[in-house]
């Protein structure tokens, strides 16, 4: 290698240095300004505000007072949420036990649907992931229960204020006031019953997916106890 050859390849590998100096210093301060906007947002309390409590720290999970969170309502809530035996309203009576909050909300899919639109009566197989959920030929498409929008995830739901995209449940916060919109004979009339968002989208969701609860789901051996 001759001296000029060397020449120029120290100075690529001076140039290249400076660029990745450049570049370090330009992530520094993205990352600080970043920080500052969180710290800003944090109404004081600084990068702990953002922190979220463990599982079974009741009290700082945010929660409507009037239902207070115990790990008998977890317990029970769990397997109600994944419990096909409430699925007593299908369209079709074949279709009787055949789907439940999880079907569209479950935990291997990040309480997704596993599926870009989730379909729960009206909805036939699972596939590994719920990928391989399909139209069950006995049902019109105009029939199914589904949704216009991809399902969201379910998880960690008490963080959030109003429910939906469109925010419509919940009737204390920043709905508060928003009676207007709350069309009677629709699932938004649910939020005259004055609970916060979590509590009224799953009473709302009750109905919406056609769900319901009766005497022989309760004394199913593996739910009596937990109610
Ligand atoms: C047919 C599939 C389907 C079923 C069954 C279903 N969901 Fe959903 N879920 C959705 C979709 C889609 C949305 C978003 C709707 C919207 O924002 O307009 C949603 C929204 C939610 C949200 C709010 C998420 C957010 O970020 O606002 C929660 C919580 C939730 N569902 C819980 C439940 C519970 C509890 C049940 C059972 C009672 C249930 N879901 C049954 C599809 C489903």
């Amino acid at each position: 290698m001759n001296l000029k050859s060397i020449y120029v390849m120290g100075l690529c590998v001076v140039l290249l240095s400076a660029c990745q100096k450049d570049e370090d210093s330009q992530v520094n301060l993205i990352d600080q300004e970043l920080e500052q906007v969180l710290k800003d947002a944090s109404g004081g309390t600084g990068k702990g505000f953002y922190v979220l409590p463990y599982s079974n720290e009741f009290d700082k999970i945010p929660h409507d007072p009037r239902n207070i969170i115990t790990q008998a309502k977890i317990d029970l809530g769990a397997l109600l949420f994944h419990e096909t035996g409430i699925g007593l309203s299908p369209k079709h009576s074949s279709n009787i036990g055949n789907y439940s909050c999880a079907t569209c909300h479950f935990a291997s899919a990040g309480f997704q649907a596993g599926r870009h639109q989730g379909i729960s009566d009206g909805g036939i197989g699972f596939g590994i992931n719920g990928e391989g959920r399909q139209l069950n030929p006995e049902y019109d498409l105009s029939e199914l229960d589904v949704q216009p929008v991809r399902t969201p995830s379910a998880l960690n739901i008490a963080y959030q204020e109003a429910i939906l995209w469109n925010g419509q449940f919940g009737a204390v916060g920043v709905n508060a006031g928003t009676e207007a919109s709350w069309t009677v004979g629709t699932p938004k009339a649910k939020n005259y019953l004055g609970y916060q968002g979590t509590e009224t989208q799953a009473i709302a969701g009750q109905d919406v997916h056609r769900l319901r609860m009766n005497d022989t789901v309760c004394v199913k051996p593996q739910l009596s106890p937990a109610f």
